[in-house]
């Protein structure tokens, strides 16, 4: 409706009306109210009586924050004096409280401590145990000297929180938590302050709201401003705060892009195909790497480590087979075992069909064209299904060499050795690649099984039944 024109000056804006005989325009200047929506934030100079963003209606308030022209005017005629401020050894202050974490997996990814100060935001669908991650997490703060909690819910009555809690870690609870039911940004802030609380917990964000914010509770707005508050509190007060958050129905975290470059480290937990694994990932982390991912299972005593990943793996496989073949999957840069499935049926329709479950079909044609072209084999004559039974979408380009054994061995009868394990990229020039992290791949493989991989035989030898 309208739009910015270079020719007009800058931060002006055109209006065009369109009815259905005559065309208007309107100018406006920057200095001309703008509108803002109170639940989304979405801009206009018009005030409309629904907002074309998030359709809510009469949401519509002038934006305070803009300058008006009287402001305007005074702020050009100041003249703005940059200064460059040298950081001196001396100026940086390195404040170190970390409080070391007990539980393996969640030291895995969060470097094994949580540091005072830092600001976690920690998102993903309702019921997957975010709440029972944070109280695990607040048990080993708990152990730590002077870490006093407060943790904040809404969504469960205090009671019910601390019942969760006794009945997780029965009567050893230490270090001292408090509960509280409470959904006021101003109450959270005054209750943290009188108890001179080290970490607070807010469980969930959606259902905060402050006073000093002009907007429905539960908005878009509210969320985004007193997450803001809250972070700013913690930074300046030195206090850990931990904030929960959930995701759309649609599955996409919505609102917290904004969010996550306020908070330090952000955290996902989310779960596999069955439900039954959770896996911790950090998506963000200010301070350090990201490049893990810790394994849960979700059990009558909470989220307890998965560690033994490639013995379970090992125990349901046979690799005795021609079409099964084993290979090291990275979640992360996490190596973890896996195996791929190959079969190959002849083909009835016009054009050969390739069937992948949780691998990239995509991938697999490009294997499929280079072993037909380097290799001789008439795939156009057979349909391949593949599949890789685990909990893990397979879009690793890595399983190359696997896939493509299987189907080679499969193709000719090949019974494969069932203790080797095969790790590589195929490129179009049927060149075998060395994988990323090579190393970290190789030392994942269990004792009693060998790597096969382009250091230890040609190409060919790759695919078949060594
Ligand atoms: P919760 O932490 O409340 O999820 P969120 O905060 O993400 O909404 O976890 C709820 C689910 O976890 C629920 O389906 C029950 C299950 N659960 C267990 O299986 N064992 C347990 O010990 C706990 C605490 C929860
Ligand atoms: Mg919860």
């Amino acid at each position: 409706m309208y739009k910015k024109n270079k020719y007009l000056k800058y931060n002006s804006y055109l209006v065009i009306v369109l009815t259905k005989d005559r065309i208007g325009i309107m100018y406006f200047s920057s200095s001309c109210a703008m509108y803002i929506c109170t639940q989304c934030e979405y801009s206009s100079v018009l005030k409309m009586w629904k907002c074309p963003s998030c359709w809510s209606f009469w949401s519509f308030v002038e934006d305070a924050s803009r300058p008006s022209k009287k402001q305007k005017k005074e702020a050009d005629s100041r003249h703005v004096v940059w200064a460059w401020h040298v950081l001196k050894k001396s100026d940086v202050t390195i404040e170190s409280t970390f409080y070391p974490l007990q539980n393996k997996e969640i030291q895995r990814v969060l470097q094994a401590w949580i540091k005072r100060g830092w600001v976690y935001l920690l998102a993903w669908a309702p019921w997957i145990g975010k709440s029972t991650l944070i109280l695990q997490i607040l048990e080993d703060l708990g152990r730590h000297l002077g870490v006093s909690v407060a943790y904040f819910s809404w969504e469960e009555q205090a009671s019910e929180v601390i019942a969760r809690r006794k009945r997780l870690f029965s009567d050893t609870i230490s270090g001292s938590a408090q509960v509280f039911h409470a959904p006021s940004f101003e109450d959270i802030v005054a209750t943290a302050t009188s108890l001179q609380s080290t970490c607070i917990v807010v469980d969930s964000i959606q259902t905060v709201y402050s006073q000093d914010i002009q907007a429905a509770p539960w908005s878009v707005q509210q969320v985004k401003r007193c997450a803001e508050k809250l972070s700013e509190f913690g930074k300046k007060n030195n206090v850990t705060v931990f904030i929960i958050w959930h995701i759309t129905k649609w599955g996409d975290i919505a609102w917290p892009k904004y969010l996550e470059h306020i908070v330090d480290v952000v955290l996902h937990i989310e779960w596999d195909r069955f439900g039954e694994t959770r896996f911790l990932r950090t998506q963000k982390n200010r301070f350090w790497h990201t490049d893990d991912v810790g394994i849960f299972e979700m059990t009558l005593f909470g989220l307890q480590p998965v560690t033994n990943l490639t013995e379970r793996l090992l125990k349901h496989v046979d690799t005795s087979v021609a079409w099964t073949v084993l290979t090291i999957w990275l979640d992360n840069g996490r190596p973890v075992m896996a195996h791929v499935e190959v079969l190959l049926t002849k083909t009835y329709g016009k054009y050969p069909s390739r069937t992948c479950v949780w691998v990239d079909n995509k991938r697999v044609d490009i294997i499929c064209a280079v072993l037909t072209k380097y290799c001789n084999l008439k795939l156009a004559q057979f349909d391949v299904y593949i599949h890789v039974p685990w909990e893990f979408k397979f879009f690793d380009s890595w399983l190359d060499i696997a896939i493509a054994a299987a189907i080679y061995g499969h193709y000719h009868g090949h019974m494969f050795d069932p203790k080797a394990v095969r790790i590589g990229e195929i490129w179009l020039t049927w060149k075998v690649q060395q994988t990323r992290r090579h190393p970290k791949r190789k030392n994942e493989i269990p004792k009693g099984f060998h790597c096969i991989d382009y250091e230890v035989c040609e190409r060919v030898q790759l695919l078949s039944g060594l």
